[in-house]
């Protein structure tokens, strides 16, 4: 088996052969196929690996060159997509030797992060992730938010086709990115595809200044029907007021609307008359929550963290096994590799991924095989790792 590095813009025709057999409908035509392989914003913004054998490509697997923040700070992060194998090449290995080969390229290029969503977790938990807390539908008659109709709010909503409107929405993502933890976004040049939507419009908040406070991008699917929003991207309560007032003004005409909100949102909270059911559905393939694992301790000292200090020996992991002392100090997170040290606790890589994001609790590491954690160190851990709920939001 030989494995072939696909360098970013770099043409992928075998990887996109067995990315469209695993992903779309399936056999596609020629010509869509080719289509897509000379489309250079698939290549854009990523780095693929093909394993080949004299049988052809039996495997595929990518990075997508994200960032993300982590605690405040963004950090580059790879987000793992397009991992399939050929139909007669899967259960030998392939993509095992990939996904070993991907995540140390990218842990030597200085990404500290990476994640992705899983087909099935169990599959990428033998690869160091942990499963992170999954975002939420909230789906509601806009009829119970009339109340805002009346509300003076500062600001205005602006509204426009999707496509139109990009420019700005990715300025809105780039906001969010430097304050909330988690929140991923997507190379530039690879969101230029979001610059094609004709399928959504999007309505944006404007508070003050050039770049909008709120926006979320929704379709319509028939008069009395529901109107679908994206996720509800907000920088505070009263960029989401206007959005929610604007949703208001389609009572008479969509029966509910459906959003995606942060794990931590509470849409119960939006309006004192406002029926609302919010709801986390987890399914797969295809409706996974989101996985997250740490490539590189190191490169992430200067994390923001609480005061506090531990002694963490991680095992099982090619990247991060080993022992160290972890800091916290004003200036971040302080790492320092101490082989012969004695450990305060032992975790997985994945109980290590779930420290660092935030969620969930160490107490529940043994029961999900992430380690042993006695109490007075999970104590030291919560002021050392503050707990998060983290809102990757992109999806790939
Ligand atoms: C999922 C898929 C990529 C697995 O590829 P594969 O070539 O069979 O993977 P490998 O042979 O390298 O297996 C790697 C490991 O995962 C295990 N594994 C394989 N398929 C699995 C599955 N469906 N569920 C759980 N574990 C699985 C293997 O037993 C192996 O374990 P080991 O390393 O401990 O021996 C392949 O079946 C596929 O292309 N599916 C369709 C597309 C898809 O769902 N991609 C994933 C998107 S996130």
């Amino acid at each position: 088996m030989r494995i072939r590095h696909i360098e970013p813009g770099e043409p992928d025709g075998a990887g996109m052969f067995l990315r469209a057999y695993a992903f779309k409908a399936s056999p596609m035509q020629p010509d869509e196929l080719a289509r897509l392989c000379s489309d250079p914003r698939f290549a854009a913004g990523r780095v693929g690996l093909v394993a080949e054998d004299d049988d052809g490509p039996r495997a595929t697997a990518s990075a997508v060159l994200m960032r993300q923040n982590l605690r405040g700070r963004v950090y580059p992060m790879a987000g793992i997509a397009g991992v399939a194998s050929h139909p007669l090449a899967r259960r030998r290995g392939y993509v095992r030797a990939l996904m070993l080969e991907l995540l140390g390229r990218m842990r030597d290029e200085g990404y500290p992060v990476s994640t992705l969503y899983p087909f099935r977790p169990s599959f990428y938990e033998r690869f160091g992730y942990a499963t992170l807390p999954s975002p939420r539908t909230a789906t509601f008659a806009p009829a119970g938010l009339r109340p805002l109709l009346r509300r003076e709010l500062p600001g205005e909503v602006s509204w426009a086709r999707a496509g139109e409107g990009y420019q700005r929405y990715r300025d809105l993502a780039l906001r969010l990115l430097e304050y909330r933890h988690g929140f991923a976004v997507f190379p530039e040049e690879r969101d230029r595809m979001a610059a094609d939507n004709e399928s959504h419009w999007l309505v944006l908040a404007q508070l003050d200044g050039s770049v909008p406070a709120g926006g979320l991008m929704y379709r319509i699917e028939e008069y009395s029907g529901t109107l679908h929003g994206t996720d509800l991207l907000t920088t505070g309560p009263t960029s989401r007021a206007l959005l929610l007032r604007f949703l208001a003004g389609h009572t008479d005409q969509v029966g509910r609307v459906v959003v995606t909100v942060a794990p931590d949102d509470t849409p119960e909270l939006w309006g004192s008359d406002l029926t609302v059911h919010v709801e986390a559905a987890v399914r797969f393939p295809t409706n996974a929550a989101p996985m997250a694992r740490v490539l590189s301790l190191e490169l992430l000292a200067g994390l923001p963290t609480g005061e506090q200090g531990v002694t963490l020996t991680v095992v099982d992991d090619a990247w991060v096994g080993g022992t160290y002392r972890l800091a916290g100090s004003p200036d971040g997170l302080e790492v320092t590799r101490v082989p012969n040290a004695e450990p305060d606790a032992t975790l997985t890589c994945a109980g290590l991924s779930a420290l660092v994001y935030g969620a969930p609790d160490p107490a529940e590491f043994e029961l999900l095989g992430w380690g042993s954690v006695p109490e007075p160190v999970a104590q030291r851990l919560r002021v050392l790792f503050p707990p998060r709920l983290p809102y990757l939001c992109a999806r790939f």
